[in-house]
């Protein structure tokens, strides 16, 4: 299969990809995933490199991309803010500039959406948002493919997002529409997602043709749902707000009784970390229309689809 190169140097929101480039990232994976499962070498990326920037904690995202880089034949840092001028204030801009006579990628997740944004406007190589507070467009590329292994198709599906207008359900609202999946989002009053978000998925679903409600009401966007989809009710960084959500969100579980609004062969899906007995019953999570851990394990095969589109050139 020949590699449909992305026309955007970066990968700061899914709102750079339009929808065959999402179709392109999503062959590839299946494709790489393919020969990773058979053994195959596969190593587009050999001789090159990515720095990986965490201000935040990570397991999937750290595992998923270091050993991508790793399988494409490539190598991945791990550069730790405290341990670098980062954390004594060297600027952004600079850092840009710096990093990007040594390596071939960086991978960013960070609290300011704005700071991958200029980190991308300076560095002369591709800059990949591994999350933001506003956004997570790696971990919907993975949605996205466990829903088409899943499902077969993405077209007309109904997507059930129940819980914080956050970074995942933001980059949803703006991937849906692109592929013409309808998405249905139940927050409580208070953490609906943000207006500029709203808007512009709006525009977009509007463009599609395809339905983008926001509700107060579980059992209302679950209507129907073939995915029913939940994440955390206090995000990084939201740590000294968790017990007061606690009790804001505790009509919005995803649980046994939730899903019977849902079509019968719904799927459950979680990006994980996930709080069992929070935004999710233990029956749910560990129950047989979970699909979480086929979810976490796909983050490696888009990524590394990612890496080679981006990187591979
Ligand atoms: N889903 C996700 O991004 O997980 P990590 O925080 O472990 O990277
Ligand atoms: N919304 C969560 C996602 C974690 C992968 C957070 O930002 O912490």
């Amino acid at each position: 299969m020949s590699m449909v190169h992305l026309s955007k140097k970066d990968l700061v929101s899914i709102l750079d990809l339009n929808k065959e480039e999402i179709e392109s990232i999503l062959n590839v994976s299946e494709m790489i995933r393919h020969k990773h499962k058979n053994r195959e070498m596969f190593f587009p990326l050999l001789g090159k490199s990515l720095g990986m920037i965490f201000t935040k904690s990570s397991t999937r995202t750290r595992v998923s991309f270091e050993i991508g880089m790793f399988q494409l034949g490539g190598a991945a840092l791990y550069l730790n803010p405290t341990d670098t001028q980062i954390g004594r204030g060297e600027t952004i801009a600079d850092t840009a500039r710096v990093l990007s006579r040594y390596l071939d990628g960086i991978m960013i997740r960070t609290y300011k959406h704005s700071d991958v944004l200029e980190l991308a406007q300076y560095a002369s190589i591709p800059v990949i948002n591994g999350l933001t507070d506003d956004e997570h467009p790696c971990q919907i590329i993975a949605d996205l493919l466990t829903i088409k292994d899943k499902k077969k198709t993405l077209k007309g599906l109904k997507v059930a997002y129940i819980g914080d207008g956050n970074n995942v359900c933001n980059s949803w609202m703006y991937a849906a529409p692109k592929v013409e999946m309808n998405m249905a989002i139940a927050s409580p009053l208070g953490y609906v997602p943000a207006k500029n978000v709203t808007d512009k998925a709006t525009e977009l679903a509007y463009a599609a043709k395809t339905q983008m409600l926001i509700t107060q009401s579980p059992e209302e966007a679950a209507k129907d749902a073939d995915i029913i989809y939940t994440d955390v009710w206090a995000s990084m960084g939201q740590e000294a707000e968790s017990e007061k959500r606690k009790k804001e969100f505790a009509r919005y579980q995803v649980n046994e009784a939730l899903l019977k609004s849902a079509k019968k062969d719904c799927i459950v899906m979680h990006c994980l970390p996930a709080h069992r007995g929070e935004e999710i019953s233990a029956g749910v999570m560990d129950g047989p229309q979970s699909v979480v851990f086929d979810q976490a394990e796909n983050r490696l095969h888009a990524q590394k689809a990612i890496l080679s589109l981006l990187m591979g050139k």
